[in-house]
């Protein structure tokens, strides 16, 4: 598959996805929208690709938002579609199956800060701007912004940004635990790399069972969300890689992990 508007590479069990419209500041238009879901069902169906990097070409933005040339043109039925297809490719990234680490490399604002909070993790970098400016055009999230943020950062904190608009610094996006790490921006692809491989280095359907059990627990009431645990950490028991596991530890040797 060859694509036009973002970059795909495949190396060591890790694919980097980089949306590439460094001149509109890697805006999300449609096109955007419609290669990045090839691209994470292509992932989604790979076996060879443990842990997907996203990030934005240049060195400007992460994503400058949904494109609102586009938004500007759309009536209220072509809107309710859009929307729909954007949250269900944010859907696709939060429920692949595998980590997915957002590389915030400048503005992640609108949709940008709704891409990455779909993303499993996020690392920014020492210039990175994060925020929700929809209701500065007379909009309002739609990519799940007003969902996923109060989430992560909690309703005051969340209803600050959406209403004020304002973006926040990446050390600000740390201190309220909207990013994991700041780290310098020339840094953030090795970061994120290295946190991948100890991600890899682990037993692959006890990370795909971890990450099931925390997106669909954090949907369910504590009492619900502690069964789907246990029902999960016993299906982990039966795995060949858990035997592996437990016997290495025991035998002092390192652990050989198939996925099985
Ligand atoms: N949609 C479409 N185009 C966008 C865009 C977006 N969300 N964000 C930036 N661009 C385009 C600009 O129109 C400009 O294109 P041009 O050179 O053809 O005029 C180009 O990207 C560079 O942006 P520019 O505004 O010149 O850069 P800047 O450094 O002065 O400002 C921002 C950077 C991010 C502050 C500014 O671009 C901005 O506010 N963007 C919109 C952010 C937003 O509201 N996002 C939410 C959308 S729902």
């Amino acid at each position: 598959m060859s694509y036009q508007n973002i970059k795909f590479e495949k190396k060591d069990q890790i694919a980097t996805v980089t949306i590439n419209r460094p001149e509109k500041l890697n805006a999300l238009n449609m096109a955007v929208m419609g290669e990045l879901r090839e691209a994470f069902t292509s992932i989604q169906d790979d076996p060879e690709v443990r842990v997907v990097l996203l990030t934005g070409a240049g060195e400007k933005a992460f994503v400058a938002g949904a494109d609102i040339a586009e938004l500007n043109r759309n009536n209220p039925v072509e809107a309710k579609a859009y929307t729909h297809k954007g949250q269900a490719v944010l859907n696709l990234i939060e429920n692949l199956g595998k980590p997915v680490i957002a590389c915030i490399n400048g503005f992640a604002l609108g949709g940008g800060c709704e891409l990455a909070m779909a993303c499993t993790m996020r690392l920014a970098g020492e210039n990175a701007k994060i925020g929700q400016p929809e209701v500065k055009l007379g909009i309002i999230a739609g990519y799940g912004g007003s969902q996923r943020l109060p989430r992560l950062v909690g309703k005051g904190l969340a209803m600050q940004q959406l209403l004020t608009g304002e973006p926040i610094t990446a050390q600000e996006a740390w201190r309220i635990g909207l990013v994991n790490e700041v780290v310098p921006q020339a840094d953030l692809l090795k970061r994120a790399e290295e946190i991948a491989k100890k991600i890899i280095a682990n037993a692959p359907l006890a990370i795909q069972y971890t990450l099931e059990a925390v997106n669909h627990g954090m949907e369910m009431p504590l009492a619900k969300g502690l069964f789907l645990e246990a029902t999960l950490f016993s299906i982990a028991c039966a795995t060949e890689d858990k035997k592996e596991g437990t016997s290495a530890f025991l035998e002092k040797r390192p652990a050989q992990f198939r996925g099985r």
